[in-house]
């Protein structure tokens, strides 16, 4: 067995956030956090130290895991003990955006219409312009429509050595097909596993981390 990555230190999100409106309600999605459950894994078996920043799911990882609910405090996980790291993988489906206040009393459904949104942080971007940024910055394109052309422009736009893209409809499914996309690099993965798909994402950080060190 080898161990490509041993040693190296990793930082995963994963999962949802859950942005709260009422005491009874909240925005959230239907991400099952199970892609970051096999990065999680296919990292660890590489030999590196896996830290995940976990939103709301039903199971544990397998590794050192901050639990967050919000957006807000996944990023201030992600700044405050997820760095430094060698690689950082945003792997979550984080909320775009939030209630402006969060009410103590149950909003009345008449008044719902008038809920206040605000945008949350991009925890992707501020990791890869950060000056701890980490050797390599991987995130994910959800897309359902344009799927190369958006993906390209979220690898330049969130400064990214890798854009992991897949279709919105394979959130919360147990199999994925992905395409990777980074630097001169486009490559489809075949119809897998969500396990077998994340042993070729790191076998692929593998050998760009060894060509960027
Ligand atoms: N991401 C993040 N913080 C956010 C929003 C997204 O870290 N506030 C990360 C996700 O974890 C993912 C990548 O950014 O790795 C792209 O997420 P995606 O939902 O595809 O794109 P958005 O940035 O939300 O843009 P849009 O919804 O317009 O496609």
């Amino acid at each position: 067995m080898s161990y490509p990555l041993k040693g190296l230190k990793v930082t995963i999100t994963s999962g949802p956030t859950y942005e709260p409106i009422d005491p009874v309600r909240f925005i959230g999605n239907y991400s099952s956090g199970k892609m970051g459950l096999a990065l999680a894994n296919a990292f660890s078996e590489a030999g590196a130290e896996v830290k995940v920043v976990a939103g709301p799911v039903g199971f544990d990882y397998p590794t050192e895991t901050i639990k967050v609910e919000t957006a807000e405090e996944m990023y201030a996980a992600v700044m405050e003990e997820g760095l430094p790291c060698d690689i950082f993988v945003a792997a979550a489906a984080v909320a775009d955006m939030r209630p402006a206040t969060f009410s103590k009393a149950k909003i009345k459904k008449d008044k719902l219409d008038q809920i206040k949104l605000v945008k949350n942080t991009d925890i992707l971007h501020s990791v890869a312009v950060s000056p701890e940024r980490p050797q390599l910055v991987v995130g994910f394109a959800a897309e359902n429509e344009n799927h190369l052309n958006n993906a390209r422009e979220k690898l330049t736009n969130k400064s990214c050595d890798l854009i992991v893209l897949n279709d919105t409809g394979a959130l919360g499914q147990d199999n994925n097909e992905v395409w990777l996309l980074g630097v001169g690099l486009e490559r489809k993965l075949p119809r897998a596993s969500k396990t077998e798909v994340a042993k070729e994402i790191v076998k692929q950080l593998g050998e760009l981390w060894s060509t960027s060190t």
